[in-house]
């Protein structure tokens, strides 16, 4: 019997980043969580349980080293994802579009949704205390199966329709920016940090 394998959806993920880095990092979000007034204003307007700099702030590599830092580790890792998704680019390079901050509440959520526009997205984890938020992603396929039977309860993860990834600190996931994920409720009893990006052509 062959059974091929197609349609393939892949994530990366990688330890990429060292307790310096992340030191860093924690220090800068922890005063940007303070200083931008904006920022804030925006997570109490639509609901944020926490702090993000999404709808404030696009030039976080400028404002702070160690974001600069973080781009150029991040670099290599997205050439290679789109390389091994054997994209075709045409001769040009994926391009950061943008990145933002994101501190979790105890409690704190992010509903389903997609980066649209974009080529690769990707979050970056400077904190995770335990019983911190996953990042759990959905079949793209799931609006097409209708009548289709639920996989079986010990299916393996390439069968399943949801796969829960709990990221650990210095690791960094990427995925294709159409590719439905939520964070799942933060059960920590403190605040979960990571940085999200997205790269376009
Ligand atoms: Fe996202």
């Amino acid at each position: 019997m062959t059974i091929s394998r197609h349609f393939v959806t892949e994530i990366l993920r990688e330890s990429i980043g060292d307790a310096e880095l992340n030191a860093d990092l924690n220090d800068t979000i922890r005063m940007l969580a303070k200083e931008d007034r904006a920022g804030r204003h925006w997570c109490k307007e639509n609901g944020y349980q926490g702090y993000t700099s999404y709808a404030s702030l696009d030039d976080l590599p400028q404002r702070a080293t160690c974001f600069d830092q973080l781009v150029r580790i991040l670099k290599p890792q997205v050439e290679a994802f789109a390389a091994h998704l054997q994209m075709d680019l045409r001769g040009k390079r994926l391009k950061l579009d943008n990145i933002w901050v994101n501190v979790l509440e105890p409690g704190g959520s992010h509903t389903g949704h997609i980066h649209p526009h974009c080529v690769l997205s990707g979050t970056y984890y400077v904190k995770v205390p335990d019983g911190a938020s996953s990042l759990k992603f959905e079949d793209p396929r799931l609006p097409m199966m209708m009548s289709a039977p639920a996989p079986r309860e010990e299916a393996d993860e390439a069968h399943r329709r949801f796969v829960y990834v709990a990221p650990k600190v210095g690791e960094v996931l990427l995925w294709e920016s159409w590719l439905r994920h939520e964070v799942t409720v933060n059960w920590a009893a403190t605040s979960r940090i990571s940085v999200s990006f997205n790269y376009r052509l």
